[in-house]
């Protein structure tokens, strides 16, 4: 087993200017001390966060929700980062596109991670621009030798204009391209191995995708490096037919965690110890008993993992 990646230029609880930031961490012990479960931030949710009305151990947030230059939510969100670490997730890179990417949203980007300096910044293998067309969705790429350079590089502009390592989310998918050569899995892999990024382990993603494909999910989680992973995101979808009357799962981030996801994600952290996990909810939010609830078990299964590498160290 392998620890969890550690978070990209900066280290866990510091800054190279500044005084180190609050760790949960600190107060847990040593069995507990490698688990950690965090919530996407909703707005309803901040107060009672800023109020410590729920253990989470961090939070997420999205990057593009943030690109203003300041006002209430930006003012709300300096003070939960005092309380909390913090994950900022990107959508609008655009990483597996085929133009070069936006240098504009890369500075916008840079702007924010210097302001809130998270712990972890993560971007999805996928891509939402063509031609100037921007599009409300994250759409995958074909897996074969030519995309894999091109997402390669995108990848090393993103890390070398950031300054940091990473964290590269698999995709949930409802086509496939024909001209892929490579399996899913292997393809991140190598885009970790020729870039030294790291990895987002989206759960419910490999589980939508593996049930939509007909693959076997775990194939994909075997296939990436357990010491690559620094994050696992875990969420709920939907379910319907496709006109051959075989399940179609979507990623909808409006229900709680499946029971086969939680199943797969147990399985994963046997493969992986503890990483950092966060339940992404997004439509249909509950109150925020509810989420801490997800991420309560999230921390459990975690500790669950992280005891016996205690007493075996
Ligand atoms: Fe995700």
């Amino acid at each position: 087993m392998v620890p969890p990646v550690a978070p990209a230029a900066l280290p866990p609880g510091g800054t190279a200017s500044g005084p180190a930031k609050p760790d949960p961490r600190r107060s847990l012990g040593p069995a507990q001390a490698l688990a950690l479960s965090g919530v996407g931030l909703k707005d309803e949710h901040a107060l009672p966060l800023l109020e410590g009305a729920a253990a989470v151990d961090f939070l997420e947030v999205h990057a593009e929700n943030l690109m203003v230059a300041g006002g209430p939510r930006l003012r709300r969100l300096e003070r939960l980062r005092e309380r909390l670490p913090l994950s900022i997730h990107g959508v609008g890179l655009s990483i597996g596109g085929e133009a070069p990417l936006d240098e504009a949203h890369l500075d916008a980007l840079d702007a924010l991670l210097r302001r809130f300096e998270p712990r972890w910044f993560s971007e999805h293998l996928a891509w939402s621009s063509h031609g100037g067309t921007w599009l409300n969705d994250l759409l995958p790429v074909p897996y074969d030798a030519a995309t894999l350079a091109r997402v390669c590089e995108h990848v090393d502009r993103v890390q070398t204009r950031l300054r940091r390592r990473i964290l590269l989310e698999n995709p949930s998918s409802y086509v496939e391209f024909e001209r892929s050569t490579m399996a899913e899995g292997d393809f991140i892999a190598e885009v970790a191995r020729r870039t030294g990024c790291g990895l987002l382990l989206d759960v419910n993603n490999a589980y939508v995708s593996g049930v939509n494909h007909g693959r076997d999910p775990w194939a994909l989680v075997e296939a990436l490096p357990a010491g690559a992973i620094g994050e696992i995101h875990l969420a709920g979808f939907a379910e319907d037919r496709d006109a051959a009357g075989d399940r179609l799962l979507i990623d909808h981030h409006g229900a709680p965690v499946d029971t086969a996801v939680w199943r797969l994600y147990e399985r994963a952290l046997a493969r992986l110890g503890p990483v950092p996990t966060l339940i992404e909810r997004d439509n249909d939010v509950p109150p925020l008993p509810v989420l801490a609830g997800e991420a309560d078990r999230a921390r459990a299964a975690q500790q669950a993992v992280a005891a016996p590498l205690q007493e075996a160290a």
